[in-house]
């Protein structure tokens, strides 16, 4: 299968995800699920953590103010969103913008796990606590965790393994989310500063 196949089988299956817990609100509203977006041979991968309401209308990750705010960013290093791939952990919208439980994350996430074995990036940009959180364990990385207030723009080598059980490199970054700058304007400096980790990658 190509990529773009195995990333349509994941849209497919999440659009019949009936025992999620967010399944019904999604369809009530007619909201979507937000499976990602960007390049699927991207170098750097940015895991948000659940979409928010512009996201589930539009099925489109990181596309209202937070968003904005991340394309900015992203383009303060010379890059573009066409050239990295923007996902969350949690696919589906926490009613109230609450943030999502454990079971939604542990619901969830395998989608994820399957993005990481698809795109095979270098680099994993985790944007706040609960993707931090998640990425960070998952990739045996338990000990290195601490609150985001003293990870933040830290990188750490560590491995995922593909989908033939291989183990490949790659760099965990941790930084705030970027909604984070929309209540505190003094944030805006230190996102900035933080995202000059990503230029070696480049
Ligand atoms: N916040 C997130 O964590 N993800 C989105 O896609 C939008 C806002």
């Amino acid at each position: 299968m190509t990529k773009h196949d195995q990333m349509k089988a994941i849209r497919d299956e999440l659009l019949a995800f009936t025992h999620s817990p967010l399944y019904e609100y999604r369809t009530a509203n007619k909201f979507f699920p937000v499976v990602g977006e960007g390049s699927h041979d991207a170098a750097i991968m940015f895991v948000g953590e659940a979409p928010g309401q512009n996201e589930a209308k539009t099925g489109r990750p990181f596309c209202g103010a937070a968003g904005k705010f991340l394309t900015l960013l992203i383009e303060s290093i010379g890059l573009t969103r066409d050239k990295v791939y923007i996902t969350n952990v949690v696919k589906d919208r926490p009613p109230e913008n609450r943030d999502p439980t454990p079971e939604e994350i542990a619901l969830y996430s395998p989608f994820l796990d399957r993005q990481v074995q698809i795109i095979q990036p270098r680099v994993i940009v985790t944007l706040g606590r609960h993707s931090m959180g998640y990425v960070m364990r998952r990739y045996d990385l338990d000990l290195e965790l601490e609150p985001i207030s003293k990870i933040h723009g830290k990188s750490f080598q560590t491995v995922y393994f593909d989908a033939d059980s291989n183990p490949q490199p790659v760099t965990i970054v941790t930084l705030y989310h970027p909604a984070s700058a929309l209540y505190n304007g003094g944030m805006r400096d230190i996102h900035k500063k933080d995202f000059e980790v990503l230029k070696k990658f480049l």
